[in-house]
């Protein structure tokens, strides 16, 4: 007999959580406005809110802490953590910032202006806030199929080359660059394939545009087109992250995601005008060019996680327990952005709640419905975060609505997987009752999903 799959780790050190009363988590929800962002931490049980910062680090991780060189300039720390980004990426310049959206704001500062167009698959929420506070226009050109959750494709991340194409020449002049997110978060943690970063490529040559890659889950995408794509099951993931990387000229990186820190981000590239440019604006907003807002001790973990991390079995183990809490939504017919993403499962809410209309918000219903049934804190990627359009300040309905179950690296176990399947189902189970939704009473112009103040109708 075949032996059953089990984490490529064990446990070295744990964390308690603990449990509450549902009229507890009634006071304490109605105290944050109905925003799970306002939430205490320690008034949940369960938290898939991000799986950004939240992962376990490794002992060797934790061992490179303590040898630490905090030089405010020239520090052995940047330099390891420069070595082990050039040999995974092949980018030769490399400047620190402290965590993804503040190498957005460095590299955008210096690369877009009022009237730019910077097209790509969906920009995450803090790139487009980047792009759309600097009076550009974020446009998103990934493929139609990824907005029907019901259909299985296996690169749902994908950039549509004709709609891309299109706006390449349409707004040539005022292009600057094009970005790419692997995986592409907002559509469910899908996957961009090796061919579709190709194309990409070839397309951005033709109208002679640099290409960028927001890389916060590049060692994941990099293990799905192992997994999905032909002649590509036999190369090792360090191998595919560096064919991944020679169809770019640059990436910006929440280090929190897939270099399993709890804080930490860069920019690389091989574009040495890009670089010159980027180390000003780093100095003025992170700090010096050799730590951009990090401690030497976490650029070490950075480099040791980010190596951990692009190696086969650790992604496996990751994604496998994905895949693990989707097949429990499946047992229970739950409806979610298919096939299981790379960080996160991503449940299709107006297909659950069917009686709540788009106006109220069905995504962000169904979050505190979760959290309510159970303390577990999921957040809404729907249309609260889709923003308004900031020309006709109309909310934005066109994108999918999603409650996103995101799952941190290495720190929960399937036990726990197996109480939010389950929670989720008690919820599905009364979804004809819930009728009603959440209306806005005070929201930010951009990103307000963070500090929106709601009410329940
Ligand atoms: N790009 C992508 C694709 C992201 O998912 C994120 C963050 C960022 C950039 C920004 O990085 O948080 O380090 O500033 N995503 C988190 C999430 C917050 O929950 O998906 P950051």
């Amino acid at each position: 007999m075949d032996l059953p799959f089990a984490e490529s780790w064990k446990i070295k050190m744990i964390e308690p959580i603990r449990k509450s009363a549902r009229i507890e988590r009634e006071q304490w929800l109605k105290e944050a406005h109905y925003n799970v962002f306002q939430l205490k931490a320690e008034h949940v049980y369960i938290d898939l809110i991000t799986d950004s910062g939240t992962g376990a680090m490794s002992d060797r991780q934790w061992a490179s802490l303590m040898i630490g060189d905090e030089s405010y300039a020239g520090a052995t720390s940047f330099f390891k953590m420069k070595e082990t980004i050039n040999k995974i990426t092949g980018f030769k310049y490399v400047l620190p910032t402290h965590q993804g959206r503040a190498a957005e704001n460095v590299l955008f500062s210096c690369l877009v202006k009022a009237g730019d167009y910077i097209p790509g698959n969906s920009q995450f929420d803090t790139t487009k806030g980047h792009i759309e506070s600097r009076k550009a226009f974020a446009i998103d050109c990934t493929i139609d199929e990824a907005l029907d959750t019901q259909l299985e494709l296996p690169f749902k991340g994908n950039v549509d080359i004709r709609k891309l194409e299109k706006i390449l020449i349409e707004h040539n002049e005022k292009i600057p660059f094009i970005i790419i997110t692997v995986t592409n978060n907002t559509a469910g943690g899908q996957p961009v394939s090796m061919q579709n970063l190709r194309e990409v490529n070839k397309l951005a040559k033709k109208y002679n545009k640099p290409v960028l890659f927001d890389s916060a889950r590049f060692a994941e995408n990099a293990y799905f087109i192992k997994k999905r794509e032909k002649d590509y099951a036999d190369k090792t993931i360090k191998e595919i992250c560096r064919e991944m990387f020679t169809y770019a000229d640059g990436m910006t990186m929440s280090a929190k995601k897939d270099a399993i820190v709890n804080m930490g981000g860069f920019i690389a590239t091989n574009i040495e005008e890009w670089y010159e440019q980027a180390k000003v604006k780093g100095i003025i907003f992170e700090g010096y060019i050799t730590y951009g807002g990090m401690n030497g001790r976490d650029m070490n973990a950075l480099a040791v996680g980010l190596d951990e991390n692009t190696e086969f079995e650790n992604l496996e183990t990751r994604i496998k327990q994905i895949e693990y809490l989707a097949s429990r939504l499946d047992e229970f017919e739950i409806p979610y952005q298919r096939p299981a993403g790379g960080h996160a499962i991503f449940i299709d809410a107006p297909k659950v709640l069917i009686n709540v209309p788009k106006e109220e918000f069905p995504a962000q219903t169904l979050t505190v419905e979760l959290y309510l049934e159970a303390g577990i804190r999921g957040c809404e990627i729907g249309y609260i975060l889709a923003d308004r359009d900031p020309v006709t300040r109309e909310n934005r309905f066109g994108c999918n609505d999603f409650l996103r179950l995101a799952i941190p690296r290495r720190t929960y176990t399937n036990n726990h997987m197996d109480v939010v399947a389950v929670a989720l189902k008690n919820v599905f189970d009364r979804r004809n009752s819930i009728t009603r939704g959440m209306s806005i009473e005070w929201e930010a112009e951009v990103m307000r999903h963070f500090t929106v103040k709601l009410k329940r109708l």
